[in-house]
C-alpha cells in the first residue's frame, strides 16, 4: 500500500495535538509527517508515536518543498484561506478543519458515515471541507433515522466544551476556577468568552447575525443541508458550557412518518461509529466525560414525544476535539486514500 507525506497545520493547537494522536492510533498509512504551525513555534517539538517532531514554519512553498500529498488544516480561518490554495497548487489533497470553505459549492463537505460519496468532488479545488464540531455528530445520529423515516425538522441545543475554542479559551476555564478558589473570580479576565464561563453557561457562540441566530447556529441550519443534500428544517441554540472536552446535544426530531423509540434505538446500533448508551433505570447515559478520547458518537434518552408518534427526542456526545475535528478529517483522508486507490 502507498504511504504518504502528510502536512498537519496548526500541530501546536487543540485540534492539531489530536490529529498528531488520531494519525498515530489508527496506523495511517503514512511516509512522513510534518508538523507546521507560525513562526511562533517553529522549531518547538511536538510528540508523535514516542517521538518528537520538529514544527515547521507555514509558508507558501513549504508544501512543495516537503513534497506533501495530504495537508490537515486546523489553524483558523485567514490561515486556511492564505495558505490551503498553496498546498492544493503544490498537488496535495487539503482536508480543512476551518469554515472557511464550508459552504463554498465546488468544495465537498463531508461526514463519512454520511456522505463518502461527495468527496470524489475534491479536484474541483483539491480541498475537501470538515464540518462544524456540532454538525458532525449530530448528523451521524440523523442518518440512519432519515434513512427510516425521513426526516423533516430538527430543533436542537447544543452544550459546547471550551476546547472547541481552542487551547486558550480551555485554559481560560482553568484558570477561572482557580481565581474562584482564591476568592477572586471578580477580577478574573475574560478574553475568549464574551463573559465568565467558570460557573456559568454562555447562549452565544460565535457572533450574532441580523436573523438573531449566531454564525454557529446557521452553520448547523446550513452544513446540515449540505451534508445530507436536504432542505431539512434545523433550529439551533448553541450554548458555550464549562466543560473542557465534549460536546452535548438534546434532539427534538420530526419525520414524515410515525417512529417508534425501540426501533430507532436498534437502527442507531447498527450506525457505523455510533454507540447507544441508553438505559435510564441504571442512570446510563451519554456524558461528556465518558466521551474524551473516543471516537465514537455516543446517543442515549431515546425516547418518544409525549403527545405525537412522528417525533422523537433524544441525547447526543461526542469528543468535539476527535469526532468533531481530528478523527473526521483524518476518516476523510483515509476515505480519500481508499478512492484513489480504486480509481
Ligand atoms: P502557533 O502555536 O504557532 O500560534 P488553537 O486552536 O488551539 O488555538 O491552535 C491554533 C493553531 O493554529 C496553533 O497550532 C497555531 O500555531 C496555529 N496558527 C495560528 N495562526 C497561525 C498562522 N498565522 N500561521 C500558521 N499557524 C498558525
Amino acid at each position: 500500500m502507498k504511504k504518504y507525506n502528510v502536512a498537519v497545520v496548526g500541530a501546536s493547537g487543540a485540534v492539531g495535538e489530536e490529529i498528531l494522536r488520531v494519525l498515530d492510533e489508527i496506523d495511517f498509512p503514512y511516509n512522513k509527517i510534518v508538523p507546521m504551525a507560525s513562526s511562533r513555534s517553529a522549531g518547538n517539538t511536538v510528540g508523535f508515536g514516542g517521538r518528537e517532531l520538529v514544527i515547521k514554519e507555514l509558508t507558501e512553498t513549504v508544501f512543495a518543498e516537503e513534497e506533501i500529498e495530504i495537508a490537515l488544516f486546523s489553524a483558523g480561518g485567514s490561515v486556511s484561506a492564505k495558505y490551503a490554495p498553496c498546498a492544493a497548487e503544490a498537488g496535495a489533497v487539503v482536508v480543512d478543519n476551518t469554515s472557511h470553505y464550508r459552504m463554498n459549492p465546488d468544495v465537498p463537505l463531508v461526514v463519512p458515515e454520511v456522505n463518502p460519496q461527495d468527496i470524489a468532488q475534491w479536484k474541483k479545488t483539491g480541498i475537501i471541507a470538515n464540518p462544524n464540531c456540532s454538525t458532525i455528530q449530530m448528523v451521524q445520529a440523523l442518518k440512519p433515522l432519515d434513512d427510516a423515516y425521513d426526516l423533516i425538522r430538527v430543533d436542537v441545543s447544543t452544550y459546547q466544551a471550551t476546547s472547541g475554542a481552542g487551547k486558550t479559551a480551555m485554559e481560560e476555564l482553568v484558570r477561572q476556577m482557580q481565581d474562584f478558589f482564591a476568592f477572586k473570580l471578580d477580577e478574573s479576565a475574560h478574553e475568549k468568552f464574551p463573559h465568565q464561563i467558570a460557573l456559568n453557561l454562555i447562549p452565544q457562540i460565535d457572533v450574532f447575525t441580523d436573523s438573531g441566530y449566531t454564525k454557529e447556529e446557521l452553520k448547523m441550519v446550513n452544513e446540515t443541508k449540505k451534508i445530507m443534500h436536504k432542505s431539512i428544517e434545523v433550529s439551533a441554540t448553541c450554548v458555550r458550557v464549562p466543560v473542557l472536552r465534549g460536546h452535548s446535544e438534546s434532539l427534538t426530531l420530526t419525520f414524515d412518518s410515525a417512529v417508534n423509540a425501540d426501533e430507532a434505538r436498534h437502527l442507531l446500533e447498527k450506525a457505523p461509529n455510533i454507540v447507544v448508551v441508553d438505559n435510564p433505570a441504571a442512570s446510563e447515559y451519554p456524558m461528556p466525560a465518558a466521551c474524551v478520547d473516543r471516537n465514537e458518537t455516543f446517543v442515549g434518552r431515546i425516547r418518544n414525544d409525549l403527545y405525537r408518534d412522528n417525533v422523537l427526542h433524544l441525547w447526543v456526545v461526542a469528543d468535539n476535539l476527535r469526532v468533531g475535528a481530528a478523527t473526521n478529517a483524518v476518516r476523510i483522508a483515509q476515505k480519500w486514500i481508499e478512492m484513489q486507490e480504486e480509481a
